[in-house]
């Protein structure tokens, strides 16, 4: 989506992907310095350790706690190095673009604590959801998190664990749907699928997990997580080239390389 958008904008600039393993991390980034690289992108596992070799961090890398867009900064012969994450706002545009969904007062299940579903929690409670309910596999981490947002947004009614009444939104943030033969990530004995309006998973490949196939059999809005990773690259464009991105040219090009034609 990267390349289509700097061809559409005549950036003689190109997106490149290189597997980097975590104990080489640091040196990578100061390669990239010393490249004169404008900036590149992380993901796991490297968006909470990237967060130590910043020089800085925009206040969306601080409030999240990782760092998913660097860019790098050259002036008076030195070069500085910018942590920010556009992962969080990603999740609330795309919940809005697919499924209208207005954050602003919704009842939220949230199923996962791991990375995703940290900077998910986070980020819904920022936007003052009414309520968000935490389920994990492993249950003290969605305790933790549900602690950790009591404290910092009080007005939110936070739990961990199933909902018993009505909810607006369920969104996966488990890896559980990544490979076809994985089970739901929800237990529909505990919340039927009938209880909610609209279910995002945040799996795009593939595009559509068993999470999805029920909850469309179930007369519910769906939408999977292609729009996501279209709008943390849109939000990135912006910070490396100063450029609005051309958000249409982005989103055929990721759904070719993604779904094919
Ligand atoms: P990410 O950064 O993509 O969120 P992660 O931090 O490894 O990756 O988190 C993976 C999430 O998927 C966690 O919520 C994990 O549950 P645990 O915290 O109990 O590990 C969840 N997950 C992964 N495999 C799972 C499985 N087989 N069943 C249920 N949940 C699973």
């Amino acid at each position: 989506m990267h390349n289509a958008a700097f061809r559409s904008l005549g950036l003689n600039w190109c997106y490149v992907a290189f597997e980097v393993d975590p104990k080489h991390l640091r040196a990578a980034i100061e390669g990239a310095r010393a490249l004169d690289i404008a900036g590149f992108n992380l993901t796991v596992p490297h968006k909470l350790l990237a967060v130590e070799m910043m020089d800085a961090l925009d206040e969306s890398a601080k409030m999240y706690g990782a760092v998913n867009t660097v860019r790098f900064e050259r002036s008076s012969g030195k070069t500085r190095v910018t942590g920010f994450n556009t992962d969080a706002d990603a999740i609330a545009i795309a919940l809005r673009e697919d499924l209208g969904v207005k954050l602003r007062g919704a009842r939220v299940l949230l199923l996962g604590a791991g990375g995703a579903g940290r900077t998910a929690a986070l980020k819904l409670a920022s936007e003052r959801v009414a309520e968000l309910h935490l389920v994990n596999r492993t249950p003290s981490k969605a305790e933790q998190i549900a602690a950790e947002l009591k404290k910092r947004f009080p007005s939110v009614m936070v739990t961990a664990g199933y909902p018993a009444g009505k909810m607006d939104l369920v969104l996966n943030a488990t890896s559980l749907g990544l490979k076809p033969s994985d089970p739901s990530p929800l237990d529909e004995r505990q919340f039927p699928l009938s209880r909610t309006q609209a279910v995002y998973d945040m799996i795009y490949r593939p595009a559509q997990t068993r999470l999805l196939a029920s909850a469309k059999k179930a007369g519910c809005k769906t939408a999977n997580g292609l729009g996501m990773l279209l709008h943390q690259g849109v939000k990135a464009f912006k910070i490396w080239t100063g450029r609005a991105a051309p958000i249409e040219i982005m989103r055929s090009a990721l759904e070719k390389n993604v779904y094919g034609d």
